[in-house]
């Protein structure tokens, strides 16, 4: 099974921040993948905007390196010099008005001329209103904004309304890059694809569902930014938040941009306010042992006396008839035990054994995994082989994608590849519209105030373990318990 390439139409793809450090990790190592894959046309181009005096050579060597370390560069030189080619570089201050008219002249043609900004968010504004005054809006063009988008409620508003002077909401593509992972929409295919789930997708059959985002990583570099941050901000309110309004909604009646994304809208207008008790916080203290070293959180950001959360786990409830006493139990962390997201509904017991109470109670779990190792396992319960009796057993219903799909049927690793072409192709399905961001921060707000008013701090927890204590605890008083956090 190998993954179509079907190509799209030329193109002008603007950068802005294009030096940065998303542009040189995800952002030209995607498009340099794409184009290797055939699906960028040869005359497409890609413009690099920064405030430094690189020159366009000085930027295509910048790209060259990136894509040698971030992506395949090195395996296809060929290929690479002509990618080289259809980079160009632009010069400006994106608060100033030097350099507006080089990318004017760049730009022409009545093709798609996207701009990806690749920016701090305080830039959006001014690099709206300058792409409208340069006569550079027209009805092809298309922006392209990264998280975070706002910081609360407040300022996502603000974001949006400055946005909407210049641009309508069918030309803002808000990336999630969740959504762009293949196993994330697989989540889609599985529920509306397939006769066998939906039936049982509700609370009458579903016990409750672990949504587990857990990583490795530390906060690194970006102790600035995630200080203001924490987990709540820098994935819940997002990531998670979107994998629950996939798991939860109702099949739209189309798989089209609007009929998806007003269904996600519902989720997360039907979820009630977040209880104090319902959540928990950690942060990561230091490992210092002879095999490994890292630092904690605090050493980390440089602050002895940060109260940021670099875990979360929270029970959240969704207050409509189809979810109406299942509970969603989410959770998110860095410098945990293993890197692994994975989605879990579990199902609820049979009403009655007739295997008598000797045989245990069994429940099927079905485990969507979405990075790593992508596949679904659906657990369902046999009896044990062999005489002696009928007792039950457990057993994993295994499919791995990258099984399924063969050596040959690669399909695109990175998120940043599908977004990219579909900000090309003008397909928003895969990205938030600005009253689901809204939304989200309306959920997402309360909570944080709630920890502030009550100076609560989180709770510590070691590296390489699987978060605070307190989070198991807010399983077990349900009587229930995490699957476990594997590879
Ligand atoms: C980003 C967060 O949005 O997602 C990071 O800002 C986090 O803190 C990252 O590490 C996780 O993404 P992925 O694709 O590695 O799971």
């Amino acid at each position: 099974m190998v993954s179509r390439v079907i190509p799209v139409d030329p193109f002008d793809l603007v950068i802005f921040g294009g030096t940065g450090d998303l542009a040189r990790r995800k952002i030209l190592p995607a498009l340099f993948r794409r184009y290797l894959s055939g699906q960028i046309p040869q005359d497409a181009r890609i413009v690099g905007v920064a405030r430094g005096d690189l020159g366009r050579g000085g930027f295509q060597g910048m790209v060259r390196e990136a894509v040698c370390d971030f992506g395949q560069g090195a395996a296809d030189k060929a290929a690479l010099e002509a990618f080289l080619n259809a980079v160009h570089y632009v010069q400006i201050d994106a608060t100033g008005l030097r350099g507006w008219s080089d990318l004017a002249e760049i730009l022409q043609g009545d093709r798609v001329h996207a701009f990806y900004f690749s920016v701090a968010p305080s830039l959006f504004g001014p690099l709206a209103e300058r792409i409208h005054t340069h006569g550079l809006a027209g009805p092809n063009v298309r922006i392209v904004v990264e998280k975070p988008f706002g910081h609360d409620l407040a300022s996502a508003r603000a974001l949006n309304a400055t946005l909407a002077e210049h641009f309508d909401e069918s030309q803002i593509y808000r990336i999630d890059h969740y959504l762009g992972k293949e196993t994330v929409q697989n989540l889609m295919a599985v529920r509306f694809g397939n006769m066998l789930f939906e039936p049982l997708w509700n609370s009458q059959y579903v016990d409750h569902i672990q949504i587990t985002v857990a990583e490795t990583v530390g906060v690194g570099g970006r102790g600035s930014y995630y200080e203001r941050a924490g987990a709540m901000r820098d994935m819940m309110q997002n990531h998670l938040m979107q994998l629950l309004c996939l798991i939860a909604m109702e099949p739209p009646a189309k798989f089209d941009p609007d009929a998806v994304r007003d269904e996600k809208l519902k989720v997360i207008r039907a979820l009630d306010p977040v209880k104090p008790h319902h959540i928990v916080r950690g942060q990561y203290e230091a490992v210092t042992g002879q095999e490994s070293e890292f630092p904690g959180y605090r050493e980390a950001v440089g602050n002895p006396r940060s109260s940021t959360e670099s875990y979360v786990a929270l029970k959240a409830h969704i207050s409509n008839w189809r979810w109406a006493g299942t509970p969603f139990y989410l959770r998110t962390g860095k410098r945990l035990v293993a890197r692994s997201s994975v989605i879990n509904v579990m199902f609820k017991e049979t009403p009655h054994s007739i295997f008598g109470e000797e045989a245990g109670r069994h429940t099927n779990v079905l485990s969507i995994r979405l990075q790593p190792n992508e596949g679904i396992t659906l657990h369902v319960t046999i009896k044990e082989p062999g005489p002696g009796g009928m007792r039950l057993l457990d057993v994993p219903l295994d499919m791995s994608f990258a099984e399924a799909l063969g050596p040959d049927g690669r399909h695109p690793a990175d998120a940043y590849e599908r977004l990219i072409m579909d900000v090309i192709r003008g397909n928003q399905t895969l990205f938030m519209r600005g009253d689901e961001v809204e939304a989200a921060w309306g959920w997402t707000d309360p909570v944080i105030a709630g920890w502030k008013a009550r100076g609560e701090v989180p709770k510590p927890y070691a590296s390489g373990s699987t978060g605070p204590g307190d989070a198991d605890q807010l399983m077990r008083r349900d009587g229930r318990g995490w699957r476990g956090i594997n590879p």
